[in-house]
């Protein structure tokens, strides 16, 4: 299977919101209980991604890995640092989400899809970019570590019911010509 990796249009909004839904059910069954996954709704999903990408921001980039058969299998959006949270990154941007489908991980595609967005950043300026992981989520830090990621602040929060500690990673990007 070849995986393409391209900037999102409007009519990925349904696939992206799909994945989005499919990869925390896949991701993070071993982390988060069955009432908090089985919450989540492809239908509220496809409205906050239709904001995401209605939103002016050319700083900001969704990216989608299709499969041959036009499957959205995994994204990642990214772009500059927003609201409190972000700001405890310490960094001028951010990662908001990267998920992919059980059955493309392992393949490179995680690391296209950093690489990308990384590119994009340091092409507008940006020198760092952080990300809130789950503490328990130990497949993603050690991909992140593997990234250059370093590991720093935590903070807990009430996710949908359930209290959840996370802890933040920071990328330094290379300098762009
Ligand atoms: C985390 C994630 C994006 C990684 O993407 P991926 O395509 O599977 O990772 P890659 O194949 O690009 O891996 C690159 C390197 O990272 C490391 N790595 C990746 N997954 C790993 C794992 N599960 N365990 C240990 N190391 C891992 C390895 O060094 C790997 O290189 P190698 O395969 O040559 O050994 C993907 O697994 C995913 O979507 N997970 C579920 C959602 C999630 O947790 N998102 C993070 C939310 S903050």
């Amino acid at each position: 299977m070849t995986i393409r990796i391209r900037d999102a249009v409007e009519a990925d909004v349904e696939g992206v919101a799909k994945a989005h839904v499919q990869g925390w059910r896949e991701s993070y069954k071993d982390f988060l209980s069955p009432e908090a996954l089985a919450g989540l709704s492809v239908e509220e999903r496809v409205q906050l991604w239709r904001r995401a990408l209605a939103e002016p921001e050319p700083r900001a980039m969704l990216l989608v890995a299709e499969a041959d058969d036009g499957e959205i299998v995994g994204f990642i959006r990214g772009g500059p640092i927003r609201g409190k949270e972000s700001e405890l990154l310490g960094t001028e941007a951010e990662i908001y989400a990267i998920y992919l489908l059980d059955r493309v991980k392992r393949q490179g595609i995680g690391r296209r899809l950093m690489q990308g967005v990384f590119d994009h950043l340091a092409v507008h300026g940006f020198r760092s970019v952080g990300l809130w992981v789950l503490k328990d989520n130990l497949p993603a830090r050690c991909f992140y570590e593997t990234l250059g990621g370093r590991a720093g602040a935590e903070q807990s929060f009430d996710l949908r019911g359930q209290m959840v500690t996370e802890i933040a990673y920071r990328f330094e990007l290379a300098l762009q010509d």
